[in-house]
């Protein structure tokens, strides 16, 4: 449907009008209990959205739009298996991957929790074997290395939650090769010993052109050093395509499936995870799709209006279709977050990165946001200045785990004192007589005062949401990342679109099969003038 018909969306464009003259700080002076009031806790996340231009009836207007778009009927459709993804005729079920106990999940009348349950095992005993030292190498030796070839999904998931795990990491050292460009597999080969490395082959469709070039790339490394008999004793596939693995050279006994109703960037919950649980163990993968279960409970049971998804989705469309936000930052504030930003950026715009609805109409209205970031504290020494001062406001999520293992002070002081301290400013700003004041208490002349004072006022009114996790544990993790995937659903539910296809990177992959046959010095395709000029630039 067209969110713009709903009342709701009539009464959030008038109401962003009305609103648009008001401070946040006037908001916060107005209501002392306005943190506690706009706040939410669920599965060991505090989520503060106090620090947003929203009142009552903001949040109000918003809940209303989800009841008009049917946001309830849509949760359901997605978790009880209907084929949501409208145009590749595919139910979303990457849910029922950490589904827990004793569910069902049926999939054309097939109740496809056994299966999963089944790879899983196969996955975890598998690490088991390799990270216990069982498993060897064709040298006889075990394994210490594990290189993860993939890409996109395949990639961003298993290298972000290997990262964000490090603290955890006791099993083999896991590395993530994904760029065509051979320096990533170069530089990431060049330390290693083939005896005792084992390349997982990560690919939904085992057709993707950087992950079978590397893929080859690697297999000549490792045929090098031990030869052919080798390959099956170091390489895994991870895929939906058993036929395409097998033509690849790997034997299907070493090919850890999913299945079509996964997502690449939904995946990682998945066989797509296997790097995670040779890393930290499946124990411990185990507690990440705990944790993800049951921010899926939460999201599914949860009123709408006490729903952390669904409240995050919403606060989101605010900005994007009220407040003209194109853009959305995320700062995790802890370091081993720091891929994070980048799994965000494929999870929502490669979901919401539509102009068309489900339905294939045009949407009239704005869509998916510009996702960016890098972890705080660097951030702040980057970008931050165009956050305070820049012409554009940008929302940010603030991300912190108040604990993890290792951690140690005065550093965590810092962390934590570094990351409120940039919510607050970009909220408070800095009025024209607070810096009359700080300047002259410096002994500062009047002309001085005057002319840095316009560079030195902060606007404010500049929104952000922080969210506290209790610590960087699997398990929160898993609900974190689980409360993401959750909240760019709902936006994409609210707009109408299928958040679950991905044809905008079709033609550009078509468009380098045929120019990799030019540069080859083959025949192929014509292309615009530019193309073709640099194609002559480059062939000189
Ligand atoms: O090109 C986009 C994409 O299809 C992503 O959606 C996906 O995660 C990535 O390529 C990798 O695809 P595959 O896992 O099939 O190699």
């Amino acid at each position: 449907m067209n969110p713009s018909l709903t009342t709701a969306w009539q009464q959030l464009g008038d109401h962003a009008q009305s609103l648009a003259p008001r401070h946040m700080r006037d908001l916060f002076a107005a209501d002392p209990a306005r943190a506690a009031h706009f706040s939410l806790q669920a599965c060991g996340i505090l989520l503060d959205y106090s620090k947003n231009r929203i009142t009552d009836d903001t949040v109000r207007h918003l809940l209303s739009l989800a009841d008009e778009c049917d946001l309830r009927s849509h949760i359901l459709a997605m978790f009880e298996g209907e084929a949501i993804n409208n145009t590749e005729h595919r139910a979303v079920l990457h849910t029922a991957l950490r589904a827990r106990g004793d569910a069902h999940t049926f999939v054309n009348g097939e109740n496809v929790i056994p299966a999963i349950r089944e790879v899983r095992e196969r996955c975890a005993a598998f690490a088991e074997r390799v990270r216990s030292g069982e498993w060897k190498g064709f040298s006889g030796e075990s394994i210490t290395d594990v290189v993860n070839i993939g890409i996109g999904g395949s990639d961003l998931g298993p290298l972000m939650v290997c990262e964000a795990l490090k603290p955890y990491a006791d099993g083999p050292r896991v590395h993530f090769v994904s760029n065509v460009d051979s320096l990533h597999l170069g530089q990431t080969l060049a330390g290693l010993n083939p005896a005792r490395t084992l390349f997982v082959v990560a690919s939904k469709t085992f057709t993707t052109l950087e992950t079978l070039t590397n893929a080859r790339s690697a297999r000549s490394w490792l045929v090098a050093a031990g030869g052919e008999n080798a390959v099956a004793r170091h390489f895994v596939a991870v895929s939906t395509n058993a036929e395409k693995v097998s033509a690849f050279g790997i034997d299907t006994a070493n090919m850890f499936g999913f299945w079509d109703w996964v997502g690449g960037r939904y995946s990682l919950w998945s066989a797509i995870g296997l790097p995670i649980a040779l890393s930290v163990g499946p124990q411990r993968f185990e507690e990440l799709l705990a944790g993800a279960a049951e921010m899926d409970q939460h999201f599914r049971t949860a009123p709408l209006a006490e729903n952390l998804p669904v409240l995050l989705a919403l606060l989101g469309i605010w900005y994007v279709d009220f407040m003209g936000c194109g853009s959305q930052v995320v700062a995790p504030y802890n370091q081993t977050l720091h891929r994070l930003p980048a799994f965000l950026q494929q999870l929502d715009m490669e979901s919401n990165g539509k102009r068309v609805r489900a339905d294939g109409e045009p949407v009239e209205y704005a869509t998916g946001p510009v996702i960016w970031g890098e972890p705080g504290t660097n951030g702040q020494h980057a970008f931050f200045q165009l956050l305070h001062q820049g012409t554009a406001t940008i929302p940010v999520d603030f991300i912190l785990a108040l604990s993890q293992p290792g951690q140690v002070e005065p550093h965590r002081t810092s962390q934590i004192a570094n990351c409120l301290a940039q919510s607050a400013a970009l909220m408070q700003g800095k009025t024209e007589g607070e810096v009359r004041a700080e300047m002259s208490a410096r002994g500062a002349s009047e002309a001085e005062i005057e002319a840095l004072l316009p560079h030195r006022v902060f606007p404010g009114n500049r929104p952000s949401n922080t969210l506290l996790l209790d610590e960087l544990s699997p398990r929160i993790l898993g609900a974190l990342l689980a409360l993401y995937e959750h909240k760019v659903f709902v936006q994409g539910s609210i707009w109408g679109l299928n958040s679950f296809d991905q044809w905008g990177v079709e033609l550009g992959k078509q468009l380098a099969s045929g120019l990799e046959k030019r540069l080859q010095g083959e025949t192929g395709p014509a292309y615009d003038g530019s193309t073709e000029a640099l194609l002559k630039y480059i062939a000189q």
